[in-house]
């Protein structure tokens, strides 16, 4: 079953109505929400999947910065975070050790605390936090606050799925591998920090069900549609090389199906550009949808702090383009900058 086929199921869970819980179930949000009081809102999310690298430590690092993600898409700080481990006993100690040490140091890095975890035995490694955080209510950066007019801004580049893919191949440059690790291992705080003093309608994370994944979940949450500037995406390097190579996740045909003909893609677009658009993710970067204005200094603040941040495209009214929710164009407009690669 893919992952879809299974956030189907879990659709089946009884939604709770309590009007403390701002954000819940039934909008494919990164997080939950719940008001504890005027000025101040929980949010609680948990995360954890097996390894993607093979250096332990990476992979803490990673595994722990994808996990925080989620507070930092809710426009949230996390506070406190609790491990959780799945490790078979016939690997060594000190792997589980670099592990927990990488993700201890995201943690920290993220002004946060490790209060505890938890760990179990298991044949294959898996590793991840719950991680808890703090917003005030009115800033909470949910999947349904997206507005025709807006702009749609990236923080990371994309292309993980498929680097990854190629990095087991063995025809992933060192050089290539080791900016996929650190976009991976990166926060998403800076991203997120800078979204708050612009203002951001709504955000999330770009993970396993790709850019078009995400931007469905918020386009369907807000009841817009939204147009994507595919010569504006931000790649990281050797991704489309090794997207010639045919070196495309499995993740990335499930979503192409799931999301069917609720996406129009550009018949300019190569079949390997249009696999990109499915890749799943791994720690990937925020989506925003921002005004104009915003979205500008979003980018340009987060330009100068070292983070490669595009405007990637637009939101526009359901009426705009019928059944097709999502669509993607070949070649860039004005208001997207110039090309990214
Ligand atoms: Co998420
Ligand atoms: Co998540």
């Amino acid at each position: 079953m893919g992952p879809q086929a299974l956030s189907q199921v879990l659709r089946h869970i009884p939604v709770s109505h309590d009007p403390r819980l701002l954000v819940g179930l039934n909008t494919s949000d990164d997080a939950a929400v719940y008001q504890l009081n005027d000025g101040q809102a929980l949010i609680q999310t948990v995360d954890f999947f097996t390894p993607m690298v093979d250096d332990p430590y990476l992979y803490g690092q990673i595994a722990a910065a994808n996990a925080l993600s989620d507070i930092y898409a809710m426009g949230g700080k996390p506070l406190l975070a609790l491990n959780i481990v799945c490790f078979p006993d016939c690997l060594p100690h000190t792997v589980l050790e670099e592990i927990i040490r990488g993700g201890a140091e995201k943690v920290s890095e993220a002004g946060a605390i490790i209060a505890g975890g938890h760990t179990v035995r298991d044949a294959e490694p898996k590793y991840g936090l719950s991680v808890t955080g703090l917003a005030r209510p009115e800033q909470i950066t949910a999947n349904a606050g997206a507005m025709a007019g807006d702009l749609l801004v990236l923080t990371k580049p994309l292309g993980t799925g498929i680097i990854i893919n190629g990095v087991k191949a063995q025809l992933v440059s060192a050089r290539a591998a080791d900016e996929a690790a650190r976009t991976m291992a990166a926060l998403n705080r800076l991203a997120s920090e800078a979204m708050l003093r612009h203002g951001a309608g709504a955000c999330t994370d770009i993970t396993g069900f790709g850019l078009l994944g995400h931007a469905l979940e918020m386009a369907e949450a807000s009841g817009v549609a939204m147009e994507i500037d595919f010569a504006s995406l931000p790649l990281l390097p050797e991704t489309m090389e090794m997207a010639r190579l045919g070196l495309i996740p499995a993740g990335a045909y499930n979503n192409r199906e799931y999301l069917g003909d609720l996406v129009k893609l550009d018949e300019g677009l190569k079949p390997e550009e249009q696999m990109l658009l499915f890749d799943p993710q791994t720690s990937g970067g925020l989506l925003l949808s921002i005004a104009a204005s915003g979205a500008a200094k979003v980018v340009d603040e987060l330009a100068e702090q070292g983070v490669r941040a595009a405007v990637i495209g637009r939101v526009l009214g359901r009426e705009a383009t019928g059944r097709q929710v999502l669509k993607v164009k070949r070649y860039c407009s004005a208001s997207s900058g110039t090309p990214n690669r």
